[in-house]
Protein backbone atom coordinates (compact mmCIF):
# COMPACT_ATOMS: atom_id res chain seq x y z
CA UNK A 1 0.00 0.00 0.00
CA UNK A 2 1.24 3.37 -0.43
CA UNK A 3 2.67 5.43 2.23
CA UNK A 4 1.51 9.05 3.62
CA UNK A 5 3.28 12.24 2.88
CA UNK A 6 3.37 14.53 5.56
CA UNK A 7 4.27 17.83 5.16
CA UNK A 8 5.51 20.73 7.99
CA UNK A 9 5.77 24.25 6.97
CA UNK A 10 6.25 27.35 8.69
CA UNK A 11 8.15 30.87 9.09
CA UNK A 12 11.89 30.23 10.13
CA UNK A 13 11.66 30.05 13.68
CA UNK A 14 8.58 28.49 13.94
CA UNK A 15 9.59 25.25 15.74
CA UNK A 16 8.94 22.64 12.84
CA UNK A 17 12.33 20.96 13.35
CA UNK A 18 10.92 20.10 17.40
CA UNK A 19 7.65 19.22 16.13
CA UNK A 20 9.08 16.54 13.34
CA UNK A 21 10.97 14.64 15.89
CA UNK A 22 8.33 14.41 17.92
CA UNK A 23 6.18 13.14 15.52
CA UNK A 24 8.76 10.87 13.91
CA UNK A 25 8.90 9.56 17.48
CA UNK A 26 6.07 8.73 18.05
CA UNK A 27 5.63 6.83 14.90
CA UNK A 28 8.33 4.95 15.47
CA UNK A 29 7.43 3.85 18.81
CA UNK A 30 3.94 2.43 16.85
CA UNK A 31 6.22 0.57 14.65
CA UNK A 32 5.55 2.83 11.57
CA UNK A 33 7.58 3.11 9.07
CA UNK A 34 9.15 6.55 9.18
CA UNK A 35 11.15 8.61 6.60
CA UNK A 36 12.52 11.98 8.25
CA UNK A 37 13.88 14.39 5.31
CA UNK A 38 13.59 18.17 4.49
CA UNK A 39 13.31 21.02 1.16
CA UNK A 40 15.44 22.09 0.32
CA UNK A 41 17.75 18.99 0.34
CA UNK A 42 17.14 15.25 0.97
CA UNK A 43 19.73 13.90 -2.01
CA UNK A 44 23.20 14.98 -2.33
CA UNK A 45 22.38 17.12 -4.79
CA UNK A 46 19.64 18.71 -2.93
CA UNK A 47 21.81 19.59 -0.40
CA UNK A 48 24.14 21.01 -2.37
CA UNK A 49 21.83 23.16 -4.17
CA UNK A 50 20.66 24.20 -0.71
CA UNK A 51 24.27 25.38 0.62
CA UNK A 52 24.04 28.13 -3.00
CA UNK A 53 20.71 29.18 -1.60
CA UNK A 54 21.45 29.56 2.05
CA UNK A 55 24.76 31.22 1.76
CA UNK A 56 25.08 34.66 2.16
CA UNK A 57 27.65 35.35 -0.02
CA UNK A 58 25.09 34.75 -3.07
CA UNK A 59 23.31 38.13 -2.29
CA UNK A 60 22.80 38.80 -6.24
CA UNK A 61 20.79 35.90 -6.36
CA UNK A 62 17.52 37.36 -8.58
CA UNK A 63 14.14 36.10 -7.34
CA UNK A 64 13.13 33.79 -10.05
CA UNK A 65 16.79 32.07 -10.30
CA UNK A 66 16.12 31.38 -6.42
CA UNK A 67 12.38 29.99 -7.77
CA UNK A 68 14.26 27.86 -10.34
CA UNK A 69 16.94 26.59 -7.69
CA UNK A 70 14.42 25.14 -4.93
CA UNK A 71 12.36 23.48 -7.73
CA UNK A 72 15.35 21.86 -8.67
CA UNK A 73 16.33 20.69 -5.69
CA UNK A 74 12.70 19.37 -5.32
CA UNK A 75 12.57 17.58 -8.76
CA UNK A 76 15.73 15.53 -7.39
CA UNK A 77 14.17 14.89 -4.12
CA UNK A 78 10.68 13.75 -5.52
CA UNK A 79 12.45 11.54 -8.06
CA UNK A 80 14.77 10.02 -5.71
CA UNK A 81 13.57 10.30 -2.06
CA UNK A 82 9.52 10.81 -1.68
CA UNK A 83 7.90 9.25 -4.37
CA UNK A 84 9.88 5.45 -4.10
CA UNK A 85 9.24 6.00 -0.33
CA UNK A 86 6.19 6.35 -0.86
CA UNK A 87 5.45 3.53 -3.05
CA UNK A 88 7.24 1.29 -0.45
CA UNK A 89 4.80 2.20 2.12
CA UNK A 90 6.47 4.25 4.17
CA UNK A 91 5.05 7.64 6.00
CA UNK A 92 7.80 10.50 4.63
CA UNK A 93 7.25 13.23 7.10
CA UNK A 94 9.10 16.46 5.02
CA UNK A 95 10.37 19.47 6.45
CA UNK A 96 9.28 22.27 3.67
CA UNK A 97 7.75 21.38 0.14
CA UNK A 98 6.11 23.13 -2.41
CA UNK A 99 4.15 25.32 -0.08
CA UNK A 100 7.55 27.11 1.00
CA UNK A 101 7.69 28.28 -2.77
CA UNK A 102 4.33 29.77 -2.79
CA UNK A 103 5.07 31.31 0.86
CA UNK A 104 8.94 32.58 0.58
CA UNK A 105 8.82 33.50 -3.31
CA UNK A 106 5.36 34.25 -4.00
CA UNK A 107 4.48 36.16 -0.69
CA UNK A 108 7.89 37.17 0.60
CA UNK A 109 9.31 37.54 -2.78
CA UNK A 110 6.27 38.90 -4.77
CA UNK A 111 6.78 36.66 -7.77
CA UNK A 112 3.29 35.94 -9.21
CA UNK A 113 1.67 32.55 -7.51
CA UNK A 114 0.48 30.80 -11.12
CA UNK A 115 3.79 31.01 -12.24
CA UNK A 116 5.37 29.37 -9.42
CA UNK A 117 2.85 26.54 -9.70
CA UNK A 118 3.74 26.59 -13.27
CA UNK A 119 7.26 26.21 -12.19
CA UNK A 120 6.83 23.81 -9.41
CA UNK A 121 4.17 21.49 -11.60
CA UNK A 122 7.12 19.30 -12.73
CA UNK A 123 9.59 19.58 -10.11
CA UNK A 124 6.46 18.08 -8.07
CA UNK A 125 5.66 15.50 -10.28
CA UNK A 126 1.93 16.68 -9.40
CA UNK A 127 2.58 14.65 -6.24
CA UNK A 128 0.24 16.40 -3.32
CA UNK A 129 0.68 16.17 0.69
CA UNK A 130 -1.93 14.06 2.05
CA UNK A 131 -1.40 16.70 5.37
CA UNK A 132 0.39 19.97 5.67
CA UNK A 133 0.71 21.33 8.97
CA UNK A 134 1.41 24.63 9.18
CA UNK A 135 2.98 26.23 12.46
CA UNK A 136 1.50 29.99 12.61
CA UNK A 137 3.95 31.02 14.49
CA UNK A 138 4.72 34.82 14.80
CA UNK A 139 6.97 36.23 12.67
CA UNK A 140 8.90 38.66 15.02
CA UNK A 141 9.26 35.84 17.83
CA UNK A 142 10.95 33.73 15.00
CA UNK A 143 12.86 36.00 14.25
CA UNK A 144 14.14 36.49 17.79
CA UNK A 145 14.30 33.24 18.15
CA UNK A 146 16.66 32.60 15.01
CA UNK A 147 19.16 35.85 16.03
CA UNK A 148 19.40 34.24 19.63
CA UNK A 149 19.70 30.44 18.59
CA UNK A 150 23.75 31.67 18.21
CA UNK A 151 24.17 29.57 15.13
CA UNK A 152 24.84 31.57 11.93
CA UNK A 153 21.81 33.64 10.20
CA UNK A 154 21.26 32.53 6.86
CA UNK A 155 20.38 34.34 3.22
CA UNK A 156 16.86 33.76 3.86
CA UNK A 157 17.12 34.31 8.02
CA UNK A 158 18.48 37.86 6.60
CA UNK A 159 15.75 39.34 5.20
CA UNK A 160 13.28 41.79 7.03
CA UNK A 161 11.03 41.20 9.16
CA UNK A 162 8.24 42.46 7.29
CA UNK A 163 9.53 39.68 5.18
CA UNK A 164 9.30 37.41 7.49
CA UNK A 165 5.79 38.51 8.61
CA UNK A 166 4.83 38.55 4.93
CA UNK A 167 5.38 34.84 4.33
CA UNK A 168 3.42 34.14 7.61
CA UNK A 169 0.00 35.61 6.24
CA UNK A 170 0.77 34.13 3.19
CA UNK A 171 0.46 30.41 4.36
CA UNK A 172 -2.48 31.44 6.22
CA UNK A 173 -4.12 32.14 2.48
CA UNK A 174 -2.71 29.44 1.18
CA UNK A 175 -4.96 27.33 3.89
CA UNK A 176 -7.44 29.42 3.06
CA UNK A 177 -7.21 27.88 -0.49
CA UNK A 178 -7.99 24.40 0.67
CA UNK A 179 -8.63 24.04 4.39
CA UNK A 180 -9.22 19.93 3.87
CA UNK A 181 -5.61 19.76 2.92
CA UNK A 182 -4.21 21.49 5.68
CA UNK A 183 -3.82 21.67 9.60
CA UNK A 184 -3.12 25.40 11.00
CA UNK A 185 -2.03 24.96 14.55
CA UNK A 186 -1.16 27.41 16.64
CA UNK A 187 2.60 27.26 17.13
CA UNK A 188 3.13 29.98 20.10
CA UNK A 189 2.76 27.70 22.76
CA UNK A 190 4.78 25.10 24.48
CA UNK A 191 6.33 22.60 21.98
CA UNK A 192 3.85 19.33 24.27
CA UNK A 193 0.69 20.96 23.44
CA UNK A 194 1.47 21.77 19.89
CA UNK A 195 2.19 18.48 19.60
CA UNK A 196 -0.98 17.23 20.79
CA UNK A 197 -2.41 19.47 17.98
CA UNK A 198 -0.13 17.94 15.43
CA UNK A 199 -1.06 14.02 16.52
CA UNK A 200 -4.59 14.96 16.40
CA UNK A 201 -3.93 16.43 12.32
CA UNK A 202 -2.05 13.01 11.95
CA UNK A 203 -4.43 10.84 13.51
CA UNK A 204 -6.56 11.51 10.84
CA UNK A 205 -4.68 10.03 7.94
CA UNK A 206 -3.33 7.36 10.28
CA UNK A 207 -6.53 5.86 10.31
CA UNK A 208 -6.81 5.90 6.73
CA UNK A 209 -3.76 3.72 6.61
CA UNK A 210 -5.37 1.36 9.53
CA UNK A 211 -8.49 1.14 7.19
CA UNK A 212 -6.99 0.45 3.62
CA UNK A 213 -8.17 3.89 2.40
CA UNK A 214 -6.71 6.20 0.53
CA UNK A 215 -7.37 9.70 -0.28
CA UNK A 216 -5.17 9.58 -3.40
P1 LIG B 1 14.95 25.46 6.65
O1 LIG B 1 15.51 24.11 6.37
O2 LIG B 1 13.68 25.55 7.38
O3 LIG B 1 16.04 26.32 7.40
P2 LIG B 1 16.79 25.97 8.77
O4 LIG B 1 17.66 24.78 8.51
O5 LIG B 1 17.53 27.24 8.98
O6 LIG B 1 15.72 25.70 9.77
O7 LIG B 1 14.70 26.20 5.25
C1 LIG B 1 15.65 26.83 4.54
C2 LIG B 1 15.17 28.18 4.07
O8 LIG B 1 14.73 28.11 2.72
C3 LIG B 1 14.03 28.77 4.87
O9 LIG B 1 14.36 30.12 5.15
C4 LIG B 1 12.86 28.75 3.91
C5 LIG B 1 13.49 28.79 2.56
N1 LIG B 1 12.71 28.16 1.48
C6 LIG B 1 12.21 28.92 0.44
O10 LIG B 1 12.36 30.16 0.44
N2 LIG B 1 11.54 28.31 -0.59
C7 LIG B 1 11.38 26.96 -0.64
O11 LIG B 1 10.78 26.42 -1.59
C8 LIG B 1 11.91 26.16 0.45
C9 LIG B 1 11.75 24.67 0.43
C10 LIG B 1 12.57 26.80 1.48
Amino acid sequence: MRGKFIVFEGIDGSGKTTQLKLLGDRLKERGLPVLHTREPGGTRVGETIREILLNPDYSELVPRAEAFLYAAARAQHVAQVIMPSLAAGTIVLCDRFLDSSLAYQGFGRGIDISLLEKINEPATYGLVPDLTVILDFCAEDGMDRISSSGRGIDRIEREARDFHAKVAAGYLALAGRDPARYRVVDANRQARQVHLDVMKAVEVVLNEIASGNSRT
